[in-house]
């Protein structure tokens, strides 16, 4: 599977980072096996999006309603106006802020793959449920309900998954090695269990506190395809090498 490195930059960047975005696009036209892709606040997609020539363009959040009475959401067809070809949904700040349901996640995926358009699934467990030993049936509980849309499942085309810590983001804390093997194991085993062979097709990144220092290392492991990066996606000099490890 050819690796996904996709930077999130949560509220972060106005018009001066468009620097940052082209020299992150030049180290993906040099890095050409590896897909790498910005999730970037809507303000900056337009511009983002006439900068570069390989990243992709994405969003952080996508509402699941076409259009209406939804004030301060964006929609579908406005990401794919403003340049943007997937979006994060289901972010693990997101569920906490805004108080996120799973199955107001699914809709939201199903929403952007009718519109041709990529979905980065976001998934984790929080401390409390990694120290009592629950993890991996959490998060595997979190997918099932992620996925299911109309009492059915979402396609499995254009979609990416992303396992992320809740207790690893912006901490500088990472699971052991064996910990995130474990998990993404059990992932791709659920993933082929909800949606068939198919399963083995879908992307499954790690986030949380990923940087240059443990790219390598995490980067190896069988069922990890690629990573999610927050503090280390914004600045070029940061992000390159994650992709370069890729
Ligand atoms: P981090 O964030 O790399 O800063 O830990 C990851 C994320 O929230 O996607």
């Amino acid at each position: 599977m050819r690796p996904y490195i996709v930077a999130n930059w949560k509220m972060h960047g106005l018009l001066a980072d468009l620097q940052e975005i082209a020299a992150i696009d030049q180290a993906a036209q040099r890095c050409d096996h590896v897909d790498v892709a910005l999730a970037l606040p809507a303000t900056l997609l337009f511009s983002a999006a006439d900068a570069v020539h390989m990243a992709r363009i994405g969003g952080q959040d996508c509402h699941q309603k076409e259009q209406g009475a939804h004030t301060g959401c964006i929609s579908a067809a406005m990401l794919v106006e403003a340049g943007a070809s997937f979006s994060i949904v289901g972010h693990s700040e997101r569920r906490a802020d805004q108080a996120e349901t799973s199955t107001q996640i699914a809709e939201k995926a199903q929403t952007l793959q009718s519109r041709g358009m990529g979905a980065i699934l976001c998934i984790g467990e929080d401390l409390p449920t990694r120290e009592s030993g629950g993890a991996e049936d959490f998060v595997c509980a979190q997918l099932d309900r992620s996925l299911t849309f109309d009492n059915g499942r979402i396609r499995s085309d254009n979609l990416t998954i992303a396992y992320e810590p809740i207790w690893a983001i912006g901490t500088g804390h990472v699971p052991e090695i064996a910990q995130i093997t474990a998990m993404h194991d059990r992932l791709r085993a659920e993933l082929v269990t909800l949606l068939g062979e198919r399963g083995h097709t879908i992307r499954i990144l790690y986030g949380g506190s990923v940087k240059a220092s443990n790219a390598q290392s995490i980067l190896a492991l069988d069922n990890v395809n690629g990573a999610l990066v927050g503090g280390a996606g914004l600045k070029a000099e940061t992000f390159i090498p994650i992709i370069e490890a890729a």
